[in-house]
This record gives C-alpha cells, sequence and structure tokens, in this order.
C-alpha cells in the first residue's frame, strides 16, 4: 500500500486524485493532506481519508480545524501556514508527495519533499519553471523521481519510457488552443467569463486563464526542458483543439510516438500515482471513429503574446522564467479580480521582465527574491494602471 502526501487537495487536479484513490482504497493511504482555505472540503476529505497530519492556511482555520476533529475523535495533527505546508510535505514515512498546488508557492514544499527522501508525482508546473535546475539536480542527487501529473508532460514520459533521451530529435508539445484559438473575438474584448470558459477542460482558475493566454503552454514548454532535459528550441507546440492527442516524441529516426486517451485528468494522475504499474480507470473508452477528426496547427505568436514571452524567459535562463512567472501569477489575479483587462497580461508581463536584471545561476535564495521583486514590480504597474 503506498502512503500518500497530497498537497492542494481542495484543488481540481486535488479533488480529482482523491476520485482515484477512492476507487483504489486497497493500494493506497492518505498520510497527509495540505490547502489553503477550502475549509469546508477539506473537513470533508479528513473524515473520509483520516490523514495522519493536515495544514490550513490560516490559525483561524487551524483552530476550527483542531476543534472539529477533536468533536469527531479525529486523531490528524492540524498545522497551518506555509510552515505546515512544509511540514506536510516533509512528513515521514510518505511513499509520494502529489504536488498540485497552484504558483511558485509550491517550490519550498517540493524541495522539503526531495530533501525528505520522499518521489514526487508533480502538478505544480510553476515551480519547475521557476526552479528546474535546482529541482533536477536534487532529484538526481537525491536519487528520487518526478513524475509529471500534467497530461503533455505525462504522454511525454510515457512515450520516453525505455527510450534513450540522446534518440530524441524533438518533444511536439499540444495544445487544445484554449477558448479563442478560432474565436474571432478581439482580445481587447475578452471578459472574465469569456476566459473561464475552457473548450475541453474543466481545470483551476489560474491555469484556465494561461490556458486562454496560450502562457499555459510557454510554462509546459520550459518545464518539458527541465523535466526531459531537451533544449527549448527542440520542443515545438503544434495546437490540437480535441485534446486527444496528449503529446508526442520524434526520435532520431522520424518516428513519432504518441499518447492519446481521452481529455481526463484522472488518467495522467492515476498513471502518476500508480507508476510504473498500469491499473483500470474511469475513463472513458477512445473511440476514434467518433471523434472522426484530429486536427494540428501552429500557434499564432503574434496574437498571444504571452507565449512568446514565457519561451523567451526560458531561453534567456537564471533567474527570468521566475520573474515572468510571477509577473504572470500577479497579472493573473488581477484580470480575475477585475483589475486589469485581458490584453493588460502581457503587457505586464513583459514590462516586468525588460525592469529585471539576470542573474544566470542563481541559488534558491536568489530565485525566491527575484520572484518577490518582481511580484512588487508588477503590482505597481498594475496599481496605477499604468499599462
Ligand atoms: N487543473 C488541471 O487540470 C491541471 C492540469 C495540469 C496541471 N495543473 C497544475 O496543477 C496545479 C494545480 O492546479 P489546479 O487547477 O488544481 O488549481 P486549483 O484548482 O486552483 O487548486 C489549487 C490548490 O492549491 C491550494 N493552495 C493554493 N495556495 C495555497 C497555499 N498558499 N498553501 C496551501 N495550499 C494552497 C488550494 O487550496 P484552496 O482550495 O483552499 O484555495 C487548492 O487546493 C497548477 O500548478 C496547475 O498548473 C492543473
Amino acid at each position: 500500500m503506498k502512503k500518500l502526501i497530497l498537497l492542494g487537495s481542495t484543488g481540481s487536479i486535488g479533488r480529482q486524485a482523491t476520485d482515484v484513490v477512492r476507487r483504489m482504497r486497497s493500494e493506497f493511504k492518505i498520510a497527509g493532506l495540505a490547502t489553503n482555505s477550502n475549509l469546508a472540503l477539506l473537513k470533508k476529505q479528513v473524515a473520509e481519508f483520516r490523514p495522519e497530519i493536515v495544514s490550513i492556511g490560516s490559525e483561524e482555520g487551524a483552530k476550527d480545524l483542531s476543534a472539529w476533529c477533536r468533536k469527531n475523535g479525529i486523531k490528524s495533527t492540524v498545522v497551518y501556514g506555509l510552515d505546515g505546508l512544509i511540514e506536510v510535505a516533509r512528513y515521514r514515512p510518505a511513499d509520494l508527495v502529489l504536488s498540485a498546488v497552484v504558483g511558485s508557492i509550491g517550490i519550498k514544499p517540493l524541495f522539503e519533499a526531495l530533501n525528505a527522501g520522499t518521489n514526487i508525482a508533480l502538478a505544480n508546473k510553476e515551480a519547475l519553471v521557476v526552479a528546474g535546475d535546482l529541482v533536477m539536480a536534487k532529484a538526481k542527487k537525491k536519487k528520487l523521481a518526478i513524475i509529471p501529473v500534467d497530461s503533455e508532460h505525462s504522454a511525454i514520459f510515457q512515450c520516453m519510457k525505455d527510450e534513450d533521451s540522446r534518440s530524441v530529435e524533438k518533444i511536439i508539445l499540444t495544445a487544445s488552443g484554449g477558448p479563442f484559438y478560432r474565436s474571432k473575438k478581439k482580445h481587447s474584448e475578452i471578459t472574465v467569463a469569456d476566459a473561464l470558459a475552457h473548450p475541453t477542460w474543466d481545470m483551476g482558475p489560474k491555469i484556465t486563464i494561461d490556458s486562454a493566454t496560450l502562457m499555459n503552454k510557454g510554462l509546459e514548454a520550459i518545464e518539458a526542458h527541465h523535466l526531459f532535459g531537451v533544449p527549448l528550441k527542440a520542443i515545438e507546440i503544434v495546437i490540437h483543439p480535441q485534446s486527444i492527442v496528449h503529446s508526442m516524441v520524434e526520435f532520431k529516426d522520424k518516428c513519432v510516438l504518441a499518447q492519446l486517451s481521452m481529455p481526463d485528468m484522472r488518467l495522467p494522475i492515476q498513471h502518476a500515482l500508480t507508476y510504473p504499474r498500469r491499473y483500470p480507470s474511469a475513463l472513458k473508452t477512445l473511440d476514434l471513429a467518433k471523434v472522426q477528426r484530429l486536427e494540428f496547427g501552429r500557434p499564432d505568436f503574434g496574437r498571444f503574446r504571452c507565449l512568446k514571452l514565457a519561451l523567451s524567459a526560458g531561453e534567456t535562463g537564471g533567474t527570468m522564467p521566475a520573474v515572468m512567472n510571477a509577473a504572470n501569477e500577479s497579472a493573473v489575479a488581477a484580470f480575475l479580480q477585475g483589475q486589469i483587462v485581458f490584453t493588460a497580461i502581457p503587457k505586464v508581463i513583459e514590462k516586468t521582465m525588460a525592469s529585471h536584471k539576470v542573474q544566470k545561476k542563481p541559488d534558491l535564495e536568489e530565485i525566491l527574491l527575484a520572484d518577490a521583486a518582481a511580484r512588487r514590480y508588477a503590482q505597481e504597474i498594475i496599481q496605477q494602471h499604468s499599462i
């Protein structure tokens, strides 16, 4: 039986992970849960899975949860805040930490889980974007696995199994294109509701906006570069609106391997949790005759400037991906709160990147400082409406 830790258990990935565990009770024991503010759902999860340790964002939340646990005879240790999140991440014994928090808040818990010697199932792509060199070096040194949960990276991981990474010619990263790939709507007229209406995936709000701007694909290209050791230039982005082909790998002999399945995150989550074994899943069978058409196209870098900015940050390297990511997190939060318009998102990122002096080989502390400075700068631009 695998002992699991779920970071971000109340989010879109976290809830789907608990679905997977619920279907495979004899395979897993949830030892730890961590979340931010959704106390009502966290209580339900604690009642169901009886974790040994559980973390919530605030001290008040922790007091409420502790009293509730006592009343219900539940013996879970309750912790809170970033320290609590880290404590759950490094809780031992555990076999696997699923990191499904959103944003660069996931960096420290990821490092602490690796330091504690636990394998990782990684959904939190921002941690790799921001500190990929350090994370991969740490995992290598500790001889630990980072198993991707992102559907594209799970597909690449499966295509690369038993292959020598030196025989890879390129990675072909597929993208649904988001809600505006074929839309005639001017980007200046896009509302929050328009941007949250993703055509094929039901995800948390931040990644849904990243999908609409195509920033998500830029983040994923950087993520793939770190996970698979392939240069960014050898990662091609292809729009595939049906989201059936989850990504492909072209080898030196021009053979292309692809992974196909219905678009349902429970498959890559289950794959990461049960790896290297495969079990029956809750997915619908892929009926290609019913799907009929699989289309592919090129992304429009002119209309989707966030994609270009992310790739350029990845090429620059050093502290620049952290700065780009921090500016994007600030801009997306401001857009969701109605503080800025959709077209201001790339402007905030571009201005913040332009203001940054890159450090080439930063350590974790320097990365976190660059992240914090970029957030402050982006906030100033947002507050002053100077975009
Ligand atoms: N959703 C998908 O289909 C999908 C696919 C591929 C990759 N990913 C990646 O997976 C990650 C999670 O995405 P999501 O869509 O599941 O996001 P989400 O629905 O917004 O969920 C985020 C989770 O993180 C928790 N969280 C946020 N800040 C936290 C903090 N400071 N301390 C502790 N917990 C915190 C949230 O808690 P509360 O609920 O209490 O706020 C929630 O449980 C992202 O990096 C995303 O890019 C997602």
